[in-house]
């Protein structure tokens, strides 16, 4: 039986291919996707989902959520996923429905007709999670698990000591992590070695076909960006959070206790994964430490192949 999905995300080229992956996968059944602000500015990572749903002809249903986070000025990325938050491929038009009802009471609605638990996979900052578990705390009995994209069991990258998302909305961050759920984590420490190559790239184009050519430019302009870096290759973050569902079997966790520091004047949205082996800190999130990365592109073709 398939997994019920609730896939919460701010596109954003990884968010794209983590869109593509979890749409392609037998193993997920998407529900419905909630968008956030986080890459780029609401309207714009709104925009974006509509032209990648559109793009892989889904039909799920589409909120809007949060334009800011919960309690700070927002923070983009355009360094990384340019002005759109999603530059580099000629994608469809956002011609996709966009639900009446906002990200929280959509996430609501699914969750509480679901006859199965349902699974949240997030992407980008947490913060609609947050809002949904501040606005309706009943829904968390009918939620299995929360696979996200955040934090690092190491360096961040927004700062030295944080990560994009975790940075960009640790309060939200805070109120997941103590949520009590079964919570999957794909930091920094693990999506950075699921990097995708400029050859593996041109293996995707080579499929041929629109939506294979559109994803091939879409990791050519994110190539670029951490080429420039003095990256291998394109770090796939948020891909991570989907296949370390599907497919766990590609990589080793561990479970840690995980916090997010809210106050740090140089250390605010830092992740504190306890690896101390002595440690009496009650493990609250599974943390994923390491990627076959081979596996891990391999699903991914074969992800774009079925486009
Ligand atoms: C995270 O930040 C965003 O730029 C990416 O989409 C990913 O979710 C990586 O730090
Ligand atoms: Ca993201």
């Amino acid at each position: 039986m398939k997994i019920p999905v609730i896939f919460d995300c701010d596109p954003g080229h990884d968010d794209a291919l983590a869109l593509v992956m979890a749409c392609a996968s037998e193993k997920l059944d998407i529900k419905a996707v909630t968008v956030c602000a986080g890459n780029a500015a609401l309207e714009k990572t709104l925009v974006n989902a509509k032209r990648i749903l559109r793009l892989l002809g889904q039909s799920a249903p589409l909120a809007a959520g949060a334009a800011r986070p919960l309690l700070r000025e927002p923070v983009y990325a355009p360094d990384i996923h340019g002005k759109s938050g999603l530059d580099g491929a000629p994608l469809p038009p956002p011609d996709y429905p966009q639900e009446r009802a906002g990200a929280a009471e959509l996430q609501r609605r699914i969750i509480s007709q679901s006859p199965e638990p349902v699974t949240i996979i997030a992407t980008g900052p947490l913060t609609n999670i947050a809002i949904l578990f501040s606005a309706f705390p009943e829904v968390k009995q009918n939620i299995a698990r929360i696979s996200f994209m955040g934090g690092s069991a190491g360096a961040g990258n927004w700062t030295a000591a944080a990560e994009f998302n975790f940075y960009a909305d640790p309060e939200a961050a805070d109120i997941v992590l103590s949520s009590g759920l079964p919570l999957l984590m794909s930091g920094l420490n693990v999506t950075e070695k699921a990097f995708i190559t400029r050859d593996e790239i041109d293996a995707i184009r080579a499929f041929g076909g629109r939506t294979p050519v559109l994803i091939a430019a879409l990791l050519d302009f994110y190539l670029g960006v951490y080429m420039k870096r003095g990256f291998p290759g394109a770090a796939l973050h948020d891909p991570c959070a989907v296949a370390s569902l599907t497919n766990p079997e590609l990589f080793s966790a561990h479970p840690y206790h995980v916090t997010v520091e809210t106050r740090g004047k140089y250390t605010a949205g830092m992740s504190l994964v306890d690896i101390r082996r002595r440690s009496d800190a009650k493990p609250n999130v599974t943390v994923n430490m390491d990627v076959d990365r081979k596996g891990f592109i391999k699903l991914l073709m074969d992800a774009a192949g079925t486009y």
